[in-house]
């Protein structure tokens, strides 16, 4: 399998981050749990330094849990403040707010030492598509928030959504496109559905699951088959195809719209909770 992937607008949404990234003290970076490190976009290094810098590992309710314990100590380790985060269902989102005043504890310190007392930190979100940035804004903010900011009848300017005392949060957040040479970084994203199907052949990916899972989860995938994953992949897939009834005229197995059911089953984790790289 051989992709390539880069996105003409990326260039435009790289050079607004670097705009935003000058108002704001700390950046909140979603990384997908699942691959904590494939979805990290490497250009944030440059961008963010001198920023405090939080990294949350959101969608860890469909990843690996002793794989994202290790995780969070790999990048604790290389001095991020980090979290464990369900935006969907809102698990571990209140803890953020905490992480965040921990990982500014310093900075406060110093405002407090210059007499800058009671300022909010600002903080902004980044993360590659569909990480998870919005659903975390919305769950993050909640319903209470108040915007701060501009006035009304004034377009121009940024928008800040006030939580709490505390922090004050960019609602825009920062998109940035993953970025990859190894094509297998490539393909733990289109996996995780972060790449547009189309550019990829779904039975390939499909087969890539199953080779996968067939060396790392192995009871996962036979379970979820409900028969033993032996021979090839596309066997495999045709197997299953005939087994969820997927057939195409002439009683012939649909391998097309099997692998497409088993992909979405993989990305909503009803095949297992499942981590594609590993420490
Ligand atoms: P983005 O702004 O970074 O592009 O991502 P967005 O919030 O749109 O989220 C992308 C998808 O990921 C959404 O699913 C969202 O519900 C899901 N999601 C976000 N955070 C979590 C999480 O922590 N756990 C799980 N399981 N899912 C999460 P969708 O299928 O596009 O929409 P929907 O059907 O859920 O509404």
């Amino acid at each position: 399998m051989h992709f390539q992937w880069y996105p003409g607008h990326m260039t435009k949404a790289k050079r607004m981050m670097q705009e935003n990234i000058k108002l704001i003290d700390v950046i909140i970076e979603l990384v997908d749990a699942r691959t904590p490190v494939s979805s990290k976009n490497p250009d944030i290094e440059q961008m963010a330094q001198n920023k405090i810098r939080v990294i949350l590992l959101n969608k860890y309710d469909l990843a690996d849990e002793s794989e994202t314990k290790k995780w969070k100590k790999y990048y604790e380790d290389k001095g991020y403040f980090t979290a464990l985060v369900n935006s969907k269902s809102g698990k571990g989102v209140r803890a953020v707010n905490s992480v965040v005043m921990e990982a500014c504890r310093e900075k406060i310190e110093r405002d407090r030492k210059r007499g800058i007392i009671n300022r909010p930190v600002r903080a902004m979100i980044a993360g590659i598509p569909n990480v998870g940035k919005s659903t975390f804004i919305n769950s993050f903010a909640g319903k209470a928030c108040a915007k701060t900011g501009d006035k009304p009848g004034v377009t121009k300017g940024k928008q800040w959504i006030k939580l709490g005392k505390n922090i004050e949060l960019l609602d825009t957040p920062g998109i940035l496109w993953p970025k990859f040479e190894d094509q297998s970084v490539g393909l733990r994203l289109a996996l995780i559905g972060s790449i547009k199907d189309e550019i990829l052949q779904i039975e390939e990916l499909a087969g890539e699951l199953i080779k996968y899972l067939r060396e790392e989860y192995p009871a996962f995938i036979e379970d979820y088959l409900g028969f033993e994953a032996e021979g090839m992949e596309y066997e495999i897939l045709e197997k299953y195809a005939l087994r969820r009834g997927c057939l195409q005229k002439g009683s012939i197995a649909d391998t097309e719209r099997a692998a497409a059911l088993m992909m979405d089953d993989f990305r909503g984790g009803k095949i297992g909770r499942i981590t594609l790289e590993k420490i």
